[in-house]
């Protein structure tokens, strides 16, 4: 029963809304129809929230099993990092910039995950891409094997008990197609974590192994692994840079770069023969056009390696001759869909780190914004009720987006702060890095008066010289669209990711969202055992 005083409160407050026309239908038609948007008005606020909790209860999560998913993976993309790219992204649009909103951002369920590694405070690229593709922490700089394997122990590596498999394998068991995209050398940690048991991540080529001494047959390269070894020899797309790890030493490529391999192999000519052995359509590329011609009549298999290490920063690079990531990441998708079981595709948008490291701020950005727009190419081309996308990053950086400025200013400027001896300072600084200017007088250098500061190469100023920026130690978001989204809310362990993938998928040995019906038998047969026995135990 209502009270008398709830009863004036109810009255109250609807008296209240009445006033604030929160419902009043002619207010939400002029909302609809402004194009402005009116932030010194409180009713704008309320309006605002109002529809975000009718966007919320009218959402319906699909129940059905996740037949593809793409995992997109940012590396180095921090929390921090997503605020300042989005800013930067409404900047570039004429507008103050902070309001804006990735595309992904608008992903229906996100949820944190922290990033250490089991001998690690701070993550590396190699023992984060085993937990959050194989589902097993591990030690830094090891990648596909578990944590009894520190890095450097090719002998312990070498016993196939240590090796973890990694979701693009559960995929393929399944009879799913798999495919790895990346801006990074397909052989560098992350994307490696789809296919690669090593001990050692920077073991990419032959001669990395062998100048330690140690055998290749005991530790394989990576390079040869993604050819040659289950799971990468079954990989129907395999996009990046990174081509010098497939080419003797001796050899030049398409662009005049020489190969880092001592074995004298050429592994682009071994994936070729492989396919030809097996009877399958296949085509390797090198540029975007032999990339866009392939469009007509997909192959069964390709590989393209557009660079001798890493693709080129979007802003930097030449159009006509590197695809975008949003241009590989179609291709993919294209080539991957036309399995009916479905896909795993790994989709990495890996310089937002090096660009990061070098302090090199508006080019990690603009990183984030291309993998931003790959992830919305993707949204076009799947359905969310039969694909499951999961954004998310391996580990943090430490530039902070810091100081006290006012609304709408230059994200790439300086702060509207000035510090205690006058000097003012950049929006967006490191902790660290290469970007460290010597004090004068123990007083920190203007950089806010070098007047390169907008240009791609201008290093922004750090506290703690360094020759590289760092990783950071904090936890990095995860954003998910598609069935079963909801479970990727909360905080948890990054090595959770693969299985909560896998778990929407029906792939893998965990626990599946869906009961298949070869399992219904088995359930059928537990019932009639228990009905069986019920009589007897009641006895
Ligand atoms: C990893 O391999 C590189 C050579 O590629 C080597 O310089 C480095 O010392 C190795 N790390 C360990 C811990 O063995
Ligand atoms: C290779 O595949 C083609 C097309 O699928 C088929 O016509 C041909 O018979 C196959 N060749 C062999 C040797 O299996
Ligand atoms: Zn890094």
């Amino acid at each position: 029963m209502m009270s008398l005083y709830q009863c004036l409160l109810a009255v109250l407050c609807c008296a209240a809304c009445a006033r604030a026309h929160w419902f009043h239908p002619a207010a939400t038609a002029g909302r609809a129809a402004a194009t402005t948007r009116v932030e010194t008005s409180a009713n704008y606020w309320v309006q605002d929230a109002q529809a975000a909790i009718d966007a919320r209860l009218a959402q319906v999560e699909s129940v059905k099993k996740a037949r593809n998913v793409i995992m997109f993976l940012g590396d180095g993309m921090s929390v921090p990092t997503l605020a300042a790219a989005r800013t930067l992204l409404g900047q570039r649009q004429g507008n103050t910039g902070e309001e804006t909103k990735l595309h992904f951002e608008t992903f229906p369920t996100i949820g944190l995950v922290k990033t250490y590694c089991v001998d690690a405070q701070i993550a590396d690229s190699a023992c984060t891409a085993t937990a959050y593709l194989c589902g097993v922490k591990n030690n830094y700089g090891a990648i596909g094997v578990d944590a009894t394997v520190r890095r450097g122990d090719c002998q312990t590596a070498s016993n196939t008990a240590t090796h973890v498999e990694s979701i693009a394998e559960w995929a393929l068991a399944d009879g799913r197609d798999v495919g790895i995209v990346t801006t990074t050398r397909i052989t560098h940690a992350s994307p490696a974590g789809t296919f690669a048991k090593t001990a050692n991540r920077t073991w990419e080529n032959d001669g990395e192994v062998s100048q330690m001494g140690l055998n290749a047959k005991d530790c394989p390269d990576i390079a040869h692994q993604l050819v040659h070894h289950h799971p990468g020899n079954k990989f129907k797309v395999i996009f990046g840079g990174g081509k010098r790890a497939f080419l003797p030493n001796t050899e030049q490529d398409e662009k005049g770069s020489y190969g880092r391999r001592l074995d004298n192999r050429n592994l682009i000519k071994e994936w070729e023969n492989d396919k030809v052995s097996r009877n399958v359509s296949h085509q390797y590329v090198w540029n975007r056009e032999q990339l866009m011609s392939l469009n007509d009549d997909l192959p069964e298999y390709m590989l393209g390696l557009f660079e001798s290490s890493h693709m080129t920063y979007h802003m930097k690079s030449d159009p006509q001759s590197e695809p975008t990531l949003a241009e590989l990441t179609e291709l993919a998708i294209r080539s991957l869909r036309r399995n009916e079981k479905g896909f795993f595709l790994f989709v990495e948008g890996g310089r937002i780190d090096h660009a990061h490291h070098d302090n090199l701020v508006e080019l990690a950005l603009d990183e984030t914004l291309e993998m931003d727009k790959a992830v919305a190419t993707a949204t076009q081309l799947l359905s969310e009720d039969d694909s499951l996308i999961v954004v998310t990053a391996d580990h943090a950086h430490v530039m902070t987006f810091n100081g006290y400025s006012n609304r709408g200013r230059d994200i790439l400027g300086p702060s509207r702060d000035v510090d205690l001896d006058n000097v003012p300072y950049m929006t967006l600084t490191y902790a660290n890095g290469p970007g460290f200017r010597s004090h004068v007088n123990d007083i920190r250098p203007d950089v806010t008066a070098e007047s390169n500061y907008r240009s791609l190469d201008w290093e922004s100023h750090v506290d703690v010289p360094l020759e590289d920026e760092t990783h950071g130690g904090d936890d990095v978001a995860v954003f998910a669209r598609g069935p079963r989204h909801s479970m990727f809310t909360g905080l948890y362990e990054q090595s959770q990711l693969p299985h909560l993938m896998a778990y929407a998928a029906c792939i893998g040995p965990g626990r599946h969202a869906c009961v298949s019906a070869a399992h219904l038998p088995t359930a059928h047969f537990f019932i009639a055992l228990f009905a069986l026995f019920t009589p007897i135990l009641l006895k």
